[in-house]
C-alpha cells in the first residue's frame, strides 16, 4: 500500500540530446530499486524511453494501448500502464503516432489537461511518476508541466548549455500563472560531464552561477555504458551497475529523493 503522496516529475528541456530520456529511464529505475513504486510515462513521440526499456515502439499490435490512445481519449490510462521487468517499475509507452495525436487534440476540449487527467487516474498507486517530454515547448510539453508537481531540468555540460533555458523558464512561469501554481523546479542536473576537459567544469560553474543551490551535486559523467544500455533495452543500472554512469544515476536518485521528501 502507498501511504505517501505521489510526486509527479516531468523531465524537460526543449533542446534535444541533452539526456532527458536517459535521465528519466535511469532515475525511474533507481527510484524503483530504492523501493518506491514508480511509473515512467513516455510522452515523447520518439518513444525512446519505451524502446530503451525493451519495448518495440513500432509494433503497435503487440504494445496495445499507449499514451497516443490515452490523450485521444480512446483508451484508459490503466490500460496503457504495464509492468517492466523490474520490480516497482511500470511504464506507459509512447509511439511515433503520439505526434499525430498532438495535432488532433489541438482542436479538442481540455487539450492542456489531458495528461494531468490521465495521470490522476493511476497516481494513487505510485510514489513517483516520471514523465519524459519531447525536445520542444509544444502542447505535449505544456501538458507535462500541467500534470506535474516538479520540473527536472537536465542540462548538457557543453557550449550553449543554457541556450533556450530562459524561454523554458518563461513557459514554466506561464503554466504556473495560468494552470498549475504548485509547479516547482526540483533542480538542474548536469549531464554528459567530461572531467578530462575544462569545458565541462566551466559550464558547470556557469550553471551554478545561474541556478545556485538548485543544481544537483551529483553530475552525470559522459560514459559509454550509459549510451550502450538503451540498445540492449535496459537501464544502465541493469546493464553495468558498476559503471560510472550507473553509480552517478544511483547517487542522483538518492539526492532527488531527499529533495522531494
Ligand atoms: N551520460 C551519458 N554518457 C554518454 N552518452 C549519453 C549520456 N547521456 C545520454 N547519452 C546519449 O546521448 C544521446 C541523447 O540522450 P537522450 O537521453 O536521448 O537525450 P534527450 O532525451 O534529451 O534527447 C543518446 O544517444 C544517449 O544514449
Ligand atoms: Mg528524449
Amino acid at each position: 500500500m502507498n501511504l505517501s503522496m505521489v510526486k509527479v516529475i516531468c523531465v524537460t528541456n526543449q533542446k534535444g540530446g541533452v539526456g532527458k530520456t536517459t535521465t528519466a529511464v535511469n532515475l525511474a529505475y533507481y527510484l524503483a530499486k530504492d523501493k518506491f513504486s514508480t511509473l515512467l510515462v513516455d510522452f515523447d513521440p520518439q518513444g525512446n524511453a519505451t524502446s530503451g526499456l525493451g519495448f518495440d515502439k513500432n509494433d503497435k499490435e503487440k504494445l496495445g494501448a499507449t499514451m497516443t490512445e490515452v490523450v485521444l481519449g480512446t483508451a484508459e490510462m490503466e490500460d496503457a500502464v504495464r509492468p517492466t521487468k523490474y520490480k516497482n517499475f511500470d511504464l506507459a509507452p509512447a509511439t511515433p503516432e503520439l505526434a499525430n495525436a498532438e495535432v488532433e487534440i489541438t482542436g479538442m476540449q481540455r487539450k492542456f489537461v489531458r495528461l494531468r487527467d490521465a495521470v490522476r487516474k493511476v497516481a494513487d498507486g505510485y510514489d513517483y511518476v516520471i514523465i519524459d517530454l519531447p525536445p520542444s515547448l509544444s502542447l505535449l510539453t505544456v501538458n507535462g508541466m500541467i500534470a506535474s508537481d516538479y520540473l527536472l531540468l537536465p542540462v548538457q555540460t557543453e557550449f550553449y548549455a543554457l541556450e533556450g533555458v530562459a524561454q523554458l523558464l518563461e513557459s514554466m512561469r506561464l503554466v504556473m500563472k495560468q494552470a498549475n501554481p504548485k509547479l516547482q523546479l526540483i533542480g538542474v542536473l548536469a549531464t554528459m560531464y567530461d572531467k578530462r576537459t575544462s569545458l565541462s567544469a566551466q559550464v558547470y560553474e556557469e550553471i551554478k552561477k545561474y541556478f545556485k543551490n538548485l543544481v544537483f551535486k551529483t553530475t552525470i559523467p559522459r560514459n559509454v555504458r550509459v549510451a550502450e544500455a538503451p540498445s540492449h533495452g535496459v537501464p544502465v543500472g541493469a546493464y553495468d551497475k558498476f559503471s560510472k554512469g550507473a553509480k552517478a544515476y544511483k547517487d542522483f536518485a538518492k539526492e532527488l529523493e531527499e529533495r522531494t521528501k
